[in-house]
């Protein structure tokens, strides 16, 4: 039996500055695709995987995201005077149980590594997921069910999600080799952080933002001096780990928004709108007018 994976880390402390001035006094994980904040739509990707703990790494200005994930007595009061179930049950449906969150702050941006460095006593000595909530997945069965689908199915380990990406695209990200593919599935051979040049990159494949982690990542990002951007890399920080644990690549079904960019973002409301079969029509009407075309 591999050990489950019931905690889930929520790195939200990046000062969103790509996206100012809407992020200058609202943390960026609060952007909304359609009606839903974007931490909220990682969070519920964790809990359709089976997370039962919560644990997000938060810093100065990021305090809205404890309340979001905390009942709202005085709404759900208004709500429940006017007769609005519908509402309370959705808002109510979107919490962690009581206790199953957990935060925690990064003082210093010193990096993504850093980050989930902080969550070391939260997580324990326990196996967890890792979900980046700039990126958006749309995918069902979820990203991270279909990470631990392979997770168990291979005996445990390490596993990422990897999204294919264009070659001009591979210098914005962590890439990995890939060999011995069964299915969607593959055995990671290496990993480069945002390679300079597309030759240094050994693949297309990007790290998509999920990540299934054994904890003795904590003891190797303890080790591990800054790498890109003078910063704490996680990535540098499994290169070292790969030396003595397996790595898992999975090709997962579904599309990945990156919602740290500002076309990704408009592209993830564009296609979460699509989807909602009490929006889509409407915006296909919006869509035609702007357009002046049908959108297939
Ligand atoms: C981080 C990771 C990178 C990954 C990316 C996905 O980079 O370091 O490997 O591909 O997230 O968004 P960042 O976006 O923090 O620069």
């Amino acid at each position: 039996m591999v050990r489950p994976i019931k905690t889930a880390v929520f790195p939200v402390a990046g000062l969103g500055t790509r996206f100012l001035p809407a992020t200058k006094a609202m943390p960026k994980e609060m952007l909304p695709v359609v009606d839903r904040p974007v931490i909220q739509i990682a969070v519920d990707e964790a809990r359709e995987a089976g997370i039962e703990h919560f644990v997000f790494v938060t810093g100065r200005n990021k305090s809205v995201i404890e309340d979001h994930f905390d009942t709202a007595f005085e709404l759900e009061s208004v709500l429940k005077a006017r007769g609005r179930q519908a509402e309370i049950d959705r808002l109510a449906s979107g919490l962690p149980k009581p206790g199953q969150a957990s935060f925690t702050r990064q003082r210093e941006p010193l990096g993504l590594g850093h980050a989930v460095w902080c969550a070391r006593q939260l997580v324990g000595d326990e196996p967890f997921a890792l979900l980046l909530p700039d990126m958006v997945m749309h995918a069902s069965p979820g990203c991270l069910r279909q990470m631990i689908d392979v997770y168990e199915a291979r005996g445990g380990g390490n596993v990422l999600a990897v999204e294919e990406v264009p070659w001009d695209q591979v210098s914005r990200y962590g890439v990995v080799g890939a060999a011995e593919w069964q299915g969607n599935a593959f055995s990671v051979t290496g990993m480069v952080e945002k390679p300079r040049t597309q030759e240094e990159a050994p693949s297309n494949l990007i790290i998509s933002g999920r990540y299934i982690l054994q904890p003795d990542i904590f003891a190797e990002i303890e080790k591990q001096a800054p790498g890109a951007g003078g910063e704490i890399q996680i990535t540098d920080a499994m290169i070292r780990l790969m030396a003595r644990q397996p790595f898992h690549g999975l090709k997962y079904n579904g599309t990945t928004y990156d919602c740290g960019d500002k076309v990704g973002f408009l592209s993830a409301n564009v296609a979460f709108a699509l989807d909602r079969p009490d929006l889509a029509p409407g915006f296909r009407a919006a869509l035609r007018r702007i357009l002046g075309t049908d959108i297939p």
